[in-house]
């Protein structure tokens, strides 16, 4: 019998750098290994809902190349966005979350990750974004919407996922947002915040 030797694939770290005063974060791409540390770091981020640590490992390696972590000078993971293209519209990249460490919110680090995802996946094709957003989550409505705006697209919302029919009351509504289209020519700069 052969068996297949373990593929563990060593962190990509080429990508996007985000410089916020002094402080550094490299953008990369996530691994299997990374797995643990982004389902410690989710579990700080609420109001995220907290996935198994199955579907995180699952997002680190077969939606890699469409997510995105966000690590800190001592290369411990501090930003994640796990995000794939829709099986039926692989146009569309579907953002699943976003999650920024609490000390380093407020410095660009989300806003970053979401630019340079669209920086690696819009020449690969994708041409529209979507997320859902509870109406109750101002930081990230406001987040996504500075995006669009610096992008300059349209963009439209629906409800997605009733709080009441698909959650049984125990959830917020999740609202759909649908943005683009978005081109290579089209780059915003990056900001630098203190
Ligand atoms: C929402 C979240 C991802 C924002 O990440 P962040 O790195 O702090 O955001 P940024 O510093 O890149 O901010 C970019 C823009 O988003 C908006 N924004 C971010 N946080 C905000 C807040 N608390 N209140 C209002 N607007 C906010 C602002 O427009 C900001 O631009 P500005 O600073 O020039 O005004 C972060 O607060 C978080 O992880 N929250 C908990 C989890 C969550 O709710 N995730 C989003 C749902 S999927």
């Amino acid at each position: 019998m052969i068996r297949e030797q373990s593929q563990h694939s060593p962190p990509k770290q080429h990508g996007r750098v985000h410089r916020a005063g002094n402080r550094i974060f490299k953008l990369r791409e996530p691994s299997d290994r990374d797995g643990r540390q982004v389902a410690e770091l989710v579990k700080r981020c609420p109001p995220l809902d907290i996935n198994s640590l199955y579907a995180n490992l699952l997002q680190c390696t077969h939606f890699s190349d469409t997510s995105i972590l966000a690590e800190d000078g001592n290369g411990k993971p501090v930003g994640f966005i796990p995000a794939y293209r829709l099986p039926a519209l692989p146009q569309t990249l579907f953002v699943w979350q976003v999650a920024v460490a609490p000390e380093v919110r407020g410095i660009g680090v989300g806003l970053s990750m979401l630019e340079a995802l669209l920086e690696r996946l819009v020449p690969r094709g994708v041409r529209f974004l979507e997320t859902t957003i509870s109406p109750r989550n101002a930081a990230s409505q406001a987040l996504f919407l500075k995006l669009f705006s610096r992008y300059r697209v349209a963009f439209t919302t629906r409800l997605l996922f009733s709080g009441n029919d698909h959650f049984g009351g125990k959830h917020d509504d999740e609202e759909l947002y649908h943005a683009g289209p978005f081109f290579e020519s089209v780059t915003p700069k990056t900001e630098e915040k203190s």
